[in-house]
Protein backbone atom coordinates (compact mmCIF):
# COMPACT_ATOMS: atom_id res chain seq x y z
CA UNK A 1 0.00 0.00 0.00
CA UNK A 2 1.35 3.60 -0.98
CA UNK A 3 1.26 6.17 1.79
CA UNK A 4 -2.13 7.31 0.06
CA UNK A 5 -3.41 4.45 0.06
CA UNK A 6 -2.99 3.87 3.84
CA UNK A 7 -4.10 7.41 4.16
CA UNK A 8 -7.23 6.77 2.50
CA UNK A 9 -8.05 2.98 4.52
CA UNK A 10 -8.17 5.13 7.65
CA UNK A 11 -10.90 7.50 6.73
CA UNK A 12 -12.12 4.04 5.28
CA UNK A 13 -11.82 2.01 8.66
CA UNK A 14 -12.49 4.97 10.93
CA UNK A 15 -15.64 5.25 8.81
CA UNK A 16 -16.86 1.69 9.43
CA UNK A 17 -15.83 2.15 12.84
CA UNK A 18 -18.31 4.80 13.30
CA UNK A 19 -21.20 3.46 11.46
CA UNK A 20 -20.42 0.34 13.80
CA UNK A 21 -21.99 2.31 16.39
CA UNK A 22 -24.92 3.87 14.37
CA UNK A 23 -28.36 2.54 14.03
CA UNK A 24 -28.41 0.03 11.22
CA UNK A 25 -29.66 1.78 7.72
CA UNK A 26 -32.98 0.67 6.55
CA UNK A 27 -32.89 0.59 3.07
CA UNK A 28 -36.19 1.37 0.98
CA UNK A 29 -37.74 -0.37 -1.43
CA UNK A 30 -38.39 2.55 -4.24
CA UNK A 31 -41.17 2.20 -6.69
CA UNK A 32 -42.46 4.66 -9.11
CA UNK A 33 -40.00 7.59 -7.29
CA UNK A 34 -41.47 6.70 -3.76
CA UNK A 35 -39.43 5.09 -1.26
CA UNK A 36 -41.76 2.02 -0.05
CA UNK A 37 -41.41 -0.39 3.06
CA UNK A 38 -43.40 -3.40 1.92
CA UNK A 39 -42.85 -6.60 3.54
CA UNK A 40 -40.99 -7.96 6.78
CA UNK A 41 -38.28 -6.16 8.34
CA UNK A 42 -34.84 -8.33 8.24
CA UNK A 43 -31.70 -7.37 9.50
CA UNK A 44 -28.65 -7.69 7.51
CA UNK A 45 -25.83 -8.95 9.66
CA UNK A 46 -21.94 -7.84 9.64
CA UNK A 47 -20.02 -11.13 8.67
CA UNK A 48 -17.39 -9.49 10.51
CA UNK A 49 -19.21 -8.79 13.95
CA UNK A 50 -22.32 -10.95 13.50
CA UNK A 51 -23.82 -9.66 16.47
CA UNK A 52 -23.70 -6.31 15.06
CA UNK A 53 -26.66 -5.51 12.31
CA UNK A 54 -25.77 -3.25 9.98
CA UNK A 55 -28.52 -2.81 7.12
CA UNK A 56 -31.95 -3.95 7.26
CA UNK A 57 -34.60 -4.73 4.07
CA UNK A 58 -37.97 -5.27 4.08
CA UNK A 59 -38.71 -8.66 2.15
CA UNK A 60 -41.03 -7.26 -0.78
CA UNK A 61 -44.20 -9.22 -1.59
CA UNK A 62 -44.80 -10.15 -5.28
CA UNK A 63 -47.67 -7.53 -5.11
CA UNK A 64 -44.80 -4.92 -4.90
CA UNK A 65 -42.50 -6.64 -7.15
CA UNK A 66 -45.30 -6.68 -10.03
CA UNK A 67 -46.23 -2.97 -9.42
CA UNK A 68 -42.32 -2.30 -9.89
CA UNK A 69 -42.53 -4.10 -13.26
CA UNK A 70 -45.93 -2.33 -14.36
CA UNK A 71 -44.56 1.11 -13.04
CA UNK A 72 -40.92 0.25 -15.37
CA UNK A 73 -43.48 -0.55 -17.83
CA UNK A 74 -45.39 2.54 -18.62
CA UNK A 75 -42.23 4.77 -17.99
CA UNK A 76 -40.33 2.63 -20.78
CA UNK A 77 -43.11 3.47 -23.55
CA UNK A 78 -41.63 7.13 -23.40
CA UNK A 79 -37.89 5.76 -22.83
CA UNK A 80 -37.90 3.55 -25.60
CA UNK A 81 -38.63 6.93 -28.13
CA UNK A 82 -35.55 8.97 -26.41
CA UNK A 83 -33.16 8.03 -29.44
CA UNK A 84 -29.97 6.50 -28.23
CA UNK A 85 -27.50 9.33 -28.44
CA UNK A 86 -29.43 10.49 -25.89
CA UNK A 87 -30.12 7.96 -23.59
CA UNK A 88 -26.45 7.38 -23.19
CA UNK A 89 -26.37 11.08 -22.78
CA UNK A 90 -28.09 10.41 -19.79
CA UNK A 91 -26.13 7.12 -18.86
CA UNK A 92 -23.09 9.04 -18.90
CA UNK A 93 -24.07 11.72 -16.60
CA UNK A 94 -23.37 8.84 -13.74
CA UNK A 95 -19.74 8.70 -14.33
CA UNK A 96 -18.80 11.60 -11.85
CA UNK A 97 -21.16 10.80 -9.33
CA UNK A 98 -19.71 7.21 -9.29
CA UNK A 99 -16.25 8.17 -8.99
CA UNK A 100 -16.79 10.72 -5.58
CA UNK A 101 -19.37 7.70 -4.04
CA UNK A 102 -16.56 4.62 -4.30
CA UNK A 103 -15.68 5.57 -0.72
CA UNK A 104 -19.23 5.64 0.54
CA UNK A 105 -19.70 2.45 -1.46
CA UNK A 106 -16.23 0.81 -0.33
CA UNK A 107 -17.83 1.13 3.91
CA UNK A 108 -21.37 -0.24 2.89
CA UNK A 109 -19.83 -3.48 0.48
CA UNK A 110 -17.04 -4.39 3.66
CA UNK A 111 -19.61 -3.56 6.19
CA UNK A 112 -21.84 -6.24 4.59
CA UNK A 113 -20.14 -8.58 2.77
CA UNK A 114 -16.81 -8.41 4.77
CA UNK A 115 -14.31 -7.32 1.54
CA UNK A 116 -11.53 -5.78 2.14
CA UNK A 117 -10.38 -2.41 1.42
CA UNK A 118 -9.43 -3.02 -2.41
CA UNK A 119 -12.19 -4.99 -3.32
CA UNK A 120 -14.49 -3.06 -1.92
CA UNK A 121 -12.83 0.34 -2.91
CA UNK A 122 -12.97 -1.50 -6.53
CA UNK A 123 -16.62 -1.74 -6.86
CA UNK A 124 -17.31 1.95 -7.56
CA UNK A 125 -13.89 1.95 -9.53
CA UNK A 126 -15.29 -0.56 -11.93
CA UNK A 127 -18.99 0.33 -12.36
CA UNK A 128 -17.15 3.94 -13.09
CA UNK A 129 -15.05 1.99 -15.96
CA UNK A 130 -18.49 -0.12 -17.24
CA UNK A 131 -20.47 3.19 -17.40
CA UNK A 132 -17.17 4.64 -19.34
CA UNK A 133 -17.05 1.55 -21.28
CA UNK A 134 -20.79 0.75 -22.16
CA UNK A 135 -21.32 4.49 -23.52
CA UNK A 136 -18.21 4.43 -25.59
CA UNK A 137 -18.86 0.81 -26.65
CA UNK A 138 -23.14 2.10 -28.10
CA UNK A 139 -21.94 5.61 -30.22
CA UNK A 140 -19.71 3.27 -32.19
CA UNK A 141 -21.55 3.61 -35.60
CA UNK A 142 -23.06 0.53 -36.34
CA UNK A 143 -23.97 -0.94 -32.52
CA UNK A 144 -27.58 -0.72 -32.68
CA UNK A 145 -27.72 -0.45 -36.21
CA UNK A 146 -27.04 -3.00 -38.95
CA UNK A 147 -26.80 -1.18 -42.47
CA UNK A 148 -28.16 -2.45 -45.43
CA UNK A 149 -27.02 -2.14 -48.84
CA UNK A 150 -29.44 -0.94 -51.70
CA UNK A 151 -32.41 -3.46 -52.64
CA UNK A 152 -32.19 -3.88 -56.18
CA UNK A 153 -36.44 -4.00 -56.08
CA UNK A 154 -35.98 -0.27 -54.54
CA UNK A 155 -36.78 -0.63 -51.41
CA UNK A 156 -35.33 1.53 -48.48
CA UNK A 157 -33.93 -1.28 -46.03
CA UNK A 158 -32.92 -0.78 -42.05
CA UNK A 159 -32.11 -3.48 -39.85
CA UNK A 160 -32.22 -2.00 -36.28
CA UNK A 161 -31.73 -3.13 -32.17
CA UNK A 162 -35.16 -2.38 -30.42
CA UNK A 163 -35.55 -2.37 -26.94
CA UNK A 164 -37.80 -6.02 -25.05
CA UNK A 165 -39.50 -3.47 -22.53
CA UNK A 166 -38.46 -4.25 -19.26
CA UNK A 167 -35.66 -5.90 -17.53
CA UNK A 168 -35.14 -7.55 -13.86
CA UNK A 169 -31.67 -7.82 -12.86
CA UNK A 170 -31.24 -10.55 -9.96
CA UNK A 171 -27.48 -9.71 -8.34
CA UNK A 172 -25.42 -12.16 -5.87
CA UNK A 173 -23.58 -10.40 -2.57
CA UNK A 174 -20.22 -10.80 -4.15
CA UNK A 175 -20.13 -7.91 -6.34
CA UNK A 176 -23.37 -6.66 -4.63
CA UNK A 177 -22.68 -3.22 -6.91
CA UNK A 178 -20.92 -4.01 -10.27
CA UNK A 179 -23.08 -6.98 -10.63
CA UNK A 180 -26.81 -5.15 -10.34
CA UNK A 181 -24.73 -1.97 -12.17
CA UNK A 182 -23.64 -3.55 -15.79
CA UNK A 183 -26.68 -4.97 -16.34
CA UNK A 184 -28.50 -2.42 -15.09
CA UNK A 185 -26.81 0.20 -17.38
CA UNK A 186 -26.73 -1.98 -20.51
CA UNK A 187 -30.92 -2.14 -20.31
CA UNK A 188 -31.00 1.35 -19.70
CA UNK A 189 -29.05 2.24 -23.32
CA UNK A 190 -30.64 -0.46 -25.06
CA UNK A 191 -33.93 1.81 -24.09
CA UNK A 192 -35.43 -0.96 -21.22
CA UNK A 193 -36.88 -0.45 -18.24
CA UNK A 194 -35.08 -2.18 -15.08
CA UNK A 195 -36.02 -3.69 -11.94
CA UNK A 196 -33.22 -4.48 -9.69
CA UNK A 197 -33.71 -7.08 -7.01
CA UNK A 198 -30.64 -6.62 -4.47
CA UNK A 199 -28.56 -9.72 -2.85
CA UNK A 200 -30.21 -10.30 0.89
CA UNK A 201 -26.96 -10.11 1.84
CA UNK A 202 -26.17 -6.80 0.50
CA UNK A 203 -29.47 -4.62 -0.19
CA UNK A 204 -27.68 -1.17 1.35
CA UNK A 205 -24.81 -1.93 -1.11
CA UNK A 206 -27.16 -2.59 -3.95
CA UNK A 207 -28.85 0.54 -3.23
CA UNK A 208 -26.25 2.40 -5.05
CA UNK A 209 -27.31 1.63 -8.24
CA UNK A 210 -30.94 3.22 -7.48
CA UNK A 211 -28.55 6.00 -6.17
CA UNK A 212 -26.38 5.49 -9.43
CA UNK A 213 -29.60 5.85 -11.97
CA UNK A 214 -30.71 8.63 -10.27
CA UNK A 215 -27.56 10.75 -10.98
CA UNK A 216 -29.06 9.57 -14.65
CA UNK A 217 -31.95 12.01 -14.49
CA UNK A 218 -34.47 9.67 -16.13
CA UNK A 219 -38.14 9.40 -16.16
CA UNK A 220 -39.87 8.45 -12.62
CA UNK A 221 -40.54 4.93 -12.41
CA UNK A 222 -38.14 3.58 -15.21
CA UNK A 223 -35.83 2.19 -12.87
CA UNK A 224 -37.21 0.60 -9.66
CA UNK A 225 -35.47 -1.55 -7.27
CA UNK A 226 -36.89 -3.97 -4.23
CA UNK A 227 -34.93 -5.79 -1.82
CA UNK A 228 -35.23 -9.49 -0.51
CA UNK A 229 -34.40 -12.97 -0.61
CA UNK A 230 -35.77 -15.39 -2.76
CA UNK A 231 -39.21 -14.38 -3.16
CA UNK A 232 -39.11 -11.37 -4.79
CA UNK A 233 -36.98 -13.17 -7.04
CA UNK A 234 -39.60 -15.77 -7.66
CA UNK A 235 -41.83 -12.77 -8.21
CA UNK A 236 -39.83 -11.59 -10.95
CA UNK A 237 -39.00 -14.54 -12.89
CA UNK A 238 -42.80 -15.24 -12.71
CA UNK A 239 -44.29 -11.76 -13.30
CA UNK A 240 -44.71 -10.23 -17.43
CA UNK A 241 -41.04 -8.78 -17.23
CA UNK A 242 -40.09 -8.64 -20.89
CA UNK A 243 -36.29 -10.22 -19.98
CA UNK A 244 -34.00 -11.29 -17.08
CA UNK A 245 -30.26 -10.51 -16.06
CA UNK A 246 -29.40 -12.86 -13.28
CA UNK A 247 -25.89 -13.48 -11.77
CA UNK A 248 -25.59 -16.09 -9.89
CA UNK A 249 -25.48 -20.13 -8.80
CA UNK A 250 -26.24 -22.36 -11.70
CA UNK A 251 -28.82 -24.16 -10.09
CA UNK A 252 -31.03 -20.94 -9.73
CA UNK A 253 -29.85 -19.66 -13.12
CA UNK A 254 -31.33 -23.02 -14.55
CA UNK A 255 -34.37 -22.82 -12.84
CA UNK A 256 -35.13 -19.04 -13.51
CA UNK A 257 -34.13 -20.45 -17.62
CA UNK A 258 -36.98 -23.19 -17.50
CA UNK A 259 -39.66 -20.91 -15.67
CA UNK A 260 -38.85 -18.48 -18.90
CA UNK A 261 -39.88 -20.71 -21.70
CA UNK A 262 -43.37 -20.63 -19.90
CA UNK A 263 -45.45 -18.00 -21.28
CA UNK A 264 -46.53 -16.81 -24.89
CA UNK A 265 -43.05 -16.39 -25.88
CA UNK A 266 -39.37 -17.12 -25.53
CA UNK A 267 -37.84 -14.27 -23.56
CA UNK A 268 -34.19 -13.71 -22.81
CA UNK A 269 -32.39 -14.73 -19.80
CA UNK A 270 -28.70 -13.16 -19.85
CA UNK A 271 -27.23 -15.47 -16.78
CA UNK A 272 -23.80 -15.67 -15.50
CA UNK A 273 -23.52 -18.42 -13.34
CA UNK A 274 -20.94 -20.67 -11.23
CA UNK A 275 -17.40 -21.79 -12.08
CA UNK A 276 -15.41 -24.41 -10.75
CA UNK A 277 -12.21 -23.10 -12.71
CA UNK A 278 -9.01 -24.78 -12.95
CA UNK A 279 -5.20 -24.03 -13.52
CA UNK A 280 -2.91 -26.24 -15.11
CA UNK A 281 0.70 -26.46 -13.88
CA UNK A 282 2.99 -28.32 -15.65
CA UNK A 283 6.79 -29.28 -15.17
CA UNK A 284 8.18 -26.28 -17.38
CA UNK A 285 6.22 -23.53 -15.33
CA UNK A 286 8.20 -20.81 -13.15
CA UNK A 287 6.36 -22.63 -10.11
CA UNK A 288 7.06 -19.58 -7.88
CA UNK A 289 5.09 -17.47 -9.92
CA UNK A 290 2.65 -20.19 -10.43
CA UNK A 291 2.29 -20.03 -7.10
CA UNK A 292 1.85 -16.13 -6.72
CA UNK A 293 -1.12 -16.51 -9.10
CA UNK A 294 -2.54 -19.39 -7.32
CA UNK A 295 -3.14 -17.87 -3.58
CA UNK A 296 -4.20 -14.83 -5.42
CA UNK A 297 -6.79 -16.17 -7.65
CA UNK A 298 -8.04 -19.05 -4.85
CA UNK A 299 -8.35 -16.99 -1.97
CA UNK A 300 -9.03 -13.03 -3.04
CA UNK A 301 -12.39 -12.37 -1.72
CA UNK A 302 -12.23 -15.44 0.17
CA UNK A 303 -12.51 -17.21 -2.74
CA UNK A 304 -16.29 -16.38 -3.05
CA UNK A 305 -16.11 -15.10 -6.40
CA UNK A 306 -17.69 -16.81 -9.72
CA UNK A 307 -14.42 -16.32 -11.33
CA UNK A 308 -11.79 -17.73 -8.53
CA UNK A 309 -9.74 -20.86 -8.90
CA UNK A 310 -10.64 -23.64 -6.80
CA UNK A 311 -8.78 -26.45 -8.48
CA UNK A 312 -4.77 -27.37 -9.13
CA UNK A 313 -3.94 -29.43 -11.62
CA UNK A 314 -0.05 -30.37 -11.71
CA UNK A 315 2.38 -32.61 -13.74
CA UNK A 316 4.42 -34.77 -11.50
CA UNK A 317 8.02 -32.89 -11.97
CA UNK A 318 6.08 -30.17 -10.25
CA UNK A 319 3.60 -31.08 -8.05
CA UNK A 320 5.99 -31.65 -4.47
CA UNK A 321 7.23 -28.50 -4.62
CA UNK A 322 4.19 -26.27 -5.80
CA UNK A 323 1.96 -27.75 -3.34
CA UNK A 324 5.00 -26.29 -0.70
CA UNK A 325 4.96 -23.26 -2.16
CA UNK A 326 1.29 -23.14 -2.23
CA UNK A 327 0.90 -23.93 1.47
CA UNK A 328 3.67 -21.84 2.49
CA UNK A 329 2.04 -18.67 0.67
CA UNK A 330 -1.55 -19.27 2.08
CA UNK A 331 -0.22 -19.27 5.25
CA UNK A 332 1.30 -15.98 5.02
CA UNK A 333 -2.16 -14.61 3.25
CA UNK A 334 -4.01 -11.95 6.08
CA UNK A 335 -7.54 -13.00 6.91
CA UNK A 336 -8.94 -9.98 9.06
CA UNK A 337 -11.31 -6.95 9.53
CA UNK A 338 -11.73 -4.89 6.70
CA UNK A 339 -10.47 -2.07 8.93
CA UNK A 340 -7.01 -3.68 9.13
CA UNK A 341 -4.91 -2.63 6.41
CA UNK A 342 -3.33 -5.22 5.81
CA UNK A 343 -6.32 -7.90 5.49
CA UNK A 344 -5.80 -9.39 2.25
CA UNK A 345 -9.40 -11.55 2.48
CA UNK A 346 -12.06 -10.72 5.16
CA UNK A 347 -14.34 -13.17 6.80
CA UNK A 348 -16.66 -15.37 5.07
CA UNK A 349 -20.47 -14.29 4.01
CA UNK A 350 -22.19 -15.77 6.10
CA UNK A 351 -22.76 -18.79 9.45
CA UNK A 352 -24.22 -20.91 6.47
CA UNK A 353 -20.53 -20.48 4.45
CA UNK A 354 -18.78 -20.68 7.77
CA UNK A 355 -20.47 -24.31 8.51
CA UNK A 356 -20.22 -25.71 4.53
CA UNK A 357 -16.63 -24.66 4.70
CA UNK A 358 -15.95 -26.66 7.89
CA UNK A 359 -18.28 -29.65 6.41
CA UNK A 360 -15.49 -29.54 3.36
CA UNK A 361 -12.37 -29.24 5.12
CA UNK A 362 -13.74 -32.21 8.16
CA UNK A 363 -14.60 -34.16 5.06
CA UNK A 364 -10.86 -33.99 3.05
CA UNK A 365 -9.82 -34.35 6.47
CA UNK A 366 -11.92 -37.79 7.04
CA UNK A 367 -10.77 -39.03 3.92
CA UNK A 368 -7.00 -38.28 4.48
CA UNK A 369 -6.21 -36.07 2.31
CA UNK A 370 -3.65 -33.61 2.87
CA UNK A 371 -5.16 -30.24 4.62
CA UNK A 372 -3.36 -27.35 4.93
CA UNK A 373 -5.30 -24.37 6.85
CA UNK A 374 -9.00 -24.68 7.00
CA UNK A 375 -8.84 -23.46 10.86
CA UNK A 376 -11.50 -20.94 12.01
CA UNK A 377 -10.18 -18.32 13.57
CA UNK A 378 -10.89 -16.49 16.58
CA UNK A 379 -13.54 -14.24 17.16
CA UNK A 380 -17.24 -14.81 16.22
CA UNK A 381 -16.56 -13.43 13.07
CA UNK A 382 -16.74 -15.57 10.32
CA UNK A 383 -13.55 -15.59 10.13
CA UNK A 384 -11.18 -18.48 8.27
CA UNK A 385 -7.57 -19.69 7.14
CA UNK A 386 -7.64 -20.56 3.81
CA UNK A 387 -7.66 -24.49 3.30
CA UNK A 388 -5.10 -25.94 0.50
CA UNK A 389 -6.54 -29.55 0.12
CA UNK A 390 -3.72 -31.92 -1.68
CA UNK A 391 -3.33 -35.92 -2.26
CA UNK A 392 -7.02 -35.36 -3.67
CA UNK A 393 -8.20 -36.66 -7.24
CA UNK A 394 -8.87 -34.90 -9.79
CA UNK A 395 -12.32 -36.61 -9.71
CA UNK A 396 -13.35 -36.41 -6.48
CA UNK A 397 -16.06 -34.37 -5.79
CA UNK A 398 -14.79 -32.18 -3.43
CA UNK A 399 -12.19 -30.68 -6.67
CA UNK A 400 -15.73 -31.04 -9.10
CA UNK A 401 -18.28 -29.38 -6.42
CA UNK A 402 -18.32 -25.17 -6.46
CA UNK A 403 -17.87 -24.47 -2.96
CA UNK A 404 -17.89 -20.67 -3.71
CA UNK A 405 -14.80 -20.76 -0.49
CA UNK A 406 -11.69 -20.11 0.61
CA UNK A 407 -11.03 -23.92 -0.28
CA UNK A 408 -8.57 -24.93 -3.02
CA UNK A 409 -7.78 -28.58 -4.22
CA UNK A 410 -4.16 -29.34 -5.55
CA UNK A 411 -4.18 -33.12 -7.46
CA UNK A 412 -1.63 -34.91 -9.91
CA UNK A 413 -2.09 -35.78 -13.09
CA UNK A 414 0.39 -37.69 -15.16
CA UNK A 415 0.40 -35.36 -18.16
CA UNK A 416 -0.75 -31.88 -19.84
CA UNK A 417 -2.63 -33.70 -21.61
CA UNK A 418 -4.66 -35.64 -18.92
CA UNK A 419 -4.78 -32.25 -16.76
CA UNK A 420 -6.38 -30.83 -19.98
CA UNK A 421 -9.42 -33.31 -19.71
CA UNK A 422 -9.80 -33.43 -16.61
CA UNK A 423 -10.08 -29.48 -16.39
CA UNK A 424 -13.08 -29.41 -18.99
CA UNK A 425 -14.25 -33.00 -17.32
CA UNK A 426 -16.99 -30.38 -15.17
CA UNK A 427 -20.30 -28.80 -16.87
CA UNK A 428 -18.48 -25.10 -16.23
CA UNK A 429 -16.34 -23.31 -18.10
CA UNK A 430 -15.72 -19.85 -16.76
CA UNK A 431 -12.46 -19.27 -16.19
CA UNK A 432 -8.96 -21.36 -16.30
CA UNK A 433 -5.14 -20.91 -16.59
CA UNK A 434 -2.12 -22.32 -17.20
CA UNK A 435 1.56 -22.04 -16.18
CA UNK A 436 3.82 -24.09 -18.59
CA UNK A 437 7.26 -23.12 -19.93
CA UNK A 438 6.26 -25.01 -23.29
CA UNK A 439 4.74 -23.21 -26.09
CA UNK A 440 3.24 -25.84 -27.70
CA UNK A 441 1.30 -26.50 -24.19
CA UNK A 442 0.06 -23.05 -24.21
CA UNK A 443 -1.20 -23.35 -27.64
CA UNK A 444 -2.95 -26.51 -27.05
CA UNK A 445 -4.49 -25.29 -23.92
CA UNK A 446 -5.99 -22.30 -26.01
CA UNK A 447 -7.31 -24.49 -28.32
CA UNK A 448 -8.71 -27.02 -25.92
CA UNK A 449 -9.69 -25.79 -22.84
CA UNK A 450 -13.78 -25.37 -22.42
CA UNK A 451 -13.71 -21.74 -20.62
CA UNK A 452 -14.96 -18.43 -21.56
CA UNK A 453 -12.23 -16.50 -20.11
CA UNK A 454 -8.32 -18.14 -19.96
CA UNK A 455 -4.79 -16.83 -18.81
CA UNK A 456 -1.78 -18.24 -19.92
CA UNK A 457 0.81 -17.22 -17.29
CA UNK A 458 0.08 -14.32 -16.00
CA UNK A 459 2.06 -12.84 -12.99
CA UNK A 460 -0.65 -12.56 -10.08
CA UNK A 461 -3.48 -13.93 -11.19
CA UNK A 462 -4.18 -17.86 -12.13
CA UNK A 463 -8.16 -16.89 -13.23
CA UNK A 464 -8.87 -13.78 -11.85
CA UNK A 465 -8.57 -10.51 -13.16
CA UNK A 466 -11.44 -9.17 -15.36
CA UNK A 467 -11.21 -5.85 -15.96
CA UNK A 468 -14.00 -3.24 -18.01
CA UNK A 469 -11.56 -1.60 -21.03
CA UNK A 470 -9.02 -4.13 -21.10
CA UNK A 471 -10.70 -7.39 -20.47
CA UNK A 472 -14.23 -8.97 -21.39
CA UNK A 473 -15.75 -11.97 -18.77
CA UNK A 474 -18.23 -14.86 -19.11
CA UNK A 475 -18.52 -18.50 -19.38
CA UNK A 476 -19.33 -21.20 -21.20
CA UNK A 477 -21.29 -24.15 -20.82
CA UNK A 478 -22.91 -24.29 -17.47
CA UNK A 479 -21.47 -20.66 -16.79
CA UNK A 480 -23.28 -18.68 -19.02
CA UNK A 481 -26.24 -18.59 -20.96
CA UNK A 482 -25.79 -16.55 -24.00
CA UNK A 483 -21.76 -17.16 -24.92
CA UNK A 484 -22.03 -12.99 -25.23
CA UNK A 485 -19.46 -11.51 -22.49
CA UNK A 486 -19.75 -8.69 -19.71
CA UNK A 487 -17.86 -6.12 -20.32
CA UNK A 488 -17.85 -6.02 -23.88
CA UNK A 489 -18.41 -4.41 -27.46
CA UNK A 490 -21.65 -6.88 -27.75
CA UNK A 491 -22.38 -6.70 -24.37
CA UNK A 492 -25.64 -4.02 -24.22
CA UNK A 493 -27.13 -5.18 -27.85
CA UNK A 494 -28.78 -7.89 -25.71
CA UNK A 495 -31.05 -5.95 -24.11
CA UNK A 496 -32.52 -5.11 -27.61
CA UNK A 497 -33.74 -6.92 -30.20
CA UNK A 498 -33.28 -6.47 -33.92
CA UNK A 499 -36.42 -5.44 -36.51
CA UNK A 500 -35.99 -5.94 -40.47
CA UNK A 501 -37.90 -2.84 -42.01
CA UNK A 502 -38.47 -2.82 -45.37
CA UNK A 503 -39.80 0.24 -47.02
CA UNK A 504 -41.09 1.23 -50.36
N1 LIG B 1 -13.96 -9.19 -12.11
C1 LIG B 1 -13.84 -10.38 -11.34
C2 LIG B 1 -12.56 -11.06 -11.57
O1 LIG B 1 -12.05 -10.95 -12.63
C3 LIG B 1 -15.00 -11.31 -11.61
O2 LIG B 1 -12.07 -11.78 -10.78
Amino acid sequence: MTAADRQDHQAFAAEIAKRRTGDPVVVPHVVGGEERFDGELIGREDPGHPSLTVSAYHDAPAELVQLAVATSRAAQQEWAKVPLSTRIEHVRRAIDYVADAAQEWAVRVALEVGKSYAGAQAEGVEVRDILRCYTEYAERPGAFEDERTADPAGFANDSVLRPYGVFGVITPFNYPIVQAAGPTIGALIAGNGVVVKTSHQGPWSGQAVYEMCQAMDLPTGLVNIVHGADEPGKALTASDIDGISFTGSVAVGRSIMKSFTNGPYARPVIAEMGGKNPVIVTDTADLEAAADGIVFSAFDLGGQKCSALSRVLVTPGAHDRLVELVAERTGRVVVADPTDADAFAGPVVSAEALARFERIVGQAREEHFTVSGGERLDGDGYFVRPAVVSSVPADHTLSTTEHFLPFLTISQVPSFEEALSAANATPMGLTAGIYTGDIDEARAFLDGIEAGCVDVNVPGHATTGWWPGPQTFGGWKASGSTGVQTLGKWYTQQFARQQARKLP
